[in-house]
């Protein structure tokens, strides 16, 4: 009896059901659906903490390839205190061997994104047998040209861009949608470009408003009286950016909700005299439905997986690479963020077709 334990981590997304039910079905397709126990770990590393788990049949994979969410439950677990003993006197990393040992696993497939992989290291050192999978819709997994939930994200972002287009051509007024992706820039620029963005903010290009006002007033002047602009919630002006790392931290903490959103969509008001409105479509980018692409991705990378599961080659996340799905060396990935760089080709495509990046 092969027993394969499964955990979802962190901040939630399109995509995991999907790819558990690619992992499930592809493990009872090889061994038989007698051979193969799957134990799902609730609530993320808390549940393998705190030795919550449920006993997976196959029919609870059926029915969820489309639905976004995970049917594990969730929670962030984060990595710097993992090996720090809490008030609870909780010895966490301890903790998680224990239930390891105790389900008898012969592997843990953690589905999860930056602070999860790196607890997925932690626990490969710590002598388990792990595969992770790369999730979340900020795109920004070192080792994989693509996560799934990426995609999904960007529908959403884009179909708010979408329908801010018509209000805002209505009104002829300036929009500021704040789109997620926390210390990166892929959901927004992919969603800027596909939602016909004007202006792109993105963490990796600081922007000033003189620059953003300058594009504002030359589309009036082109007789366009509206501007979109897509800004990611990592995005920060350029005397921001110059500042120490403390300085900047404490900037981006006196700013509401951490995001120089608002501040942003006032400046260009005061200095326009264009009525200018903020949307943030916040957590709606990472629920509702997997998109067909996604289903897609997280079936392949579930049956990859599986694959791995199959060969004992534990260790690794799977990843994306070209059009290949390809094993990574877990201790390559964690803790490697990949952000957008600032000549890539999307880059270059965004600015070919006139988009500013509020640079120039
Ligand atoms: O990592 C996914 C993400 O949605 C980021 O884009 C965002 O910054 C963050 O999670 C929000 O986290 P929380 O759900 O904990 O508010």
């Amino acid at each position: 009896m092969k027993r394969v334990g499964f955990l979802t981590s962190g901040g939630d997304c399109q995509g995991l059901n999907a790819t558990m039910r690619g992992v499930a079905k592809a493990l009872y397709e090889h061994y038989g659906e007698k051979n193969v126990e799957i134990i799902g770990i609730l609530n993320g590393y808390k549940g393998l903490i705190h030795g919550d788990y449920k006993k997976m049949k196959p029919e609870d994979f059926s029915g969820i390839l489309s639905i976004g969410g995970t049917i594990l439950g969730t929670s962030r677990q984060p990595f710097k205190l993992m090996r720090v003993i809490g008030e609870d006197g909780i010895d966490k990393v301890a903790c998680m061997k224990k239930t390891y040992k105790y389900l008898k696993l012969d592997c843990l497939v953690i589905l999860g994104g930056n602070g999860s992989q790196k607890t997925a290291n932690l626990l490969r050192e710590e002598g388990c047998n792990i595969v992770s999978l790369p999730k979340t819709i900020d795109n920004d997994l070192w080792g994989t040209d693509k996560t799934f939930g990426f995609q999904s994200g960007i529908n959403v972002a884009t179909y708010c861009l979408d329908a801010i287009h018509t209000t805002a051509t209505s009104h002829s007024r300036i929009f500021v949608v704040e789109v997620m992706g926390h210390k990166v820039g892929w959901l927004t620029l992919y969603a800027g470009v596909a939602g016909g963005a004007d202006v792109i903010l993105l963490p990796e290009i600081p922007y000033s408003v003189d620059n953003i006002v300058k594009k504002i007033e030359e589309r009036e002047r082109n007789g366009k009286h509206f501007t979109v602009i897509a800004m990611a919630e990592g995005a920060v002006p350029k005397e921001v950016a110059e500042l120490s790392k403390k300085d900047r931290k404490a900037a981006v903490m006196a700013q509401p909700n951490g995001t120089f959103t608002s501040q942003l969509a006032a400046q260009i008001q005061e200095k326009t005299g264009h009525e200018t409105r903020i949307t943030v479509p916040g957590h709606m980018q990472r629920g509702g439905e997997t998109c067909p692409y996604d289903r897609f991705l997280s079936t392949s990378f579930g049956a990859a997986a599986a694959q791995l599961i199959v060969e004992e080659k534990y260790g690794n996340m799977v990843a994306l690479q070209g059009d290949k799905i390809v094993p990574v060396p877990l201790e390559e990935v964690a803790g490697k963020l990949k952000t957008v760089p600032v000549d890539c080709d999307e880059i270059k495509c965004a600015r070919a077709v006139g988009i500013s990046f509020g640079d120039k």
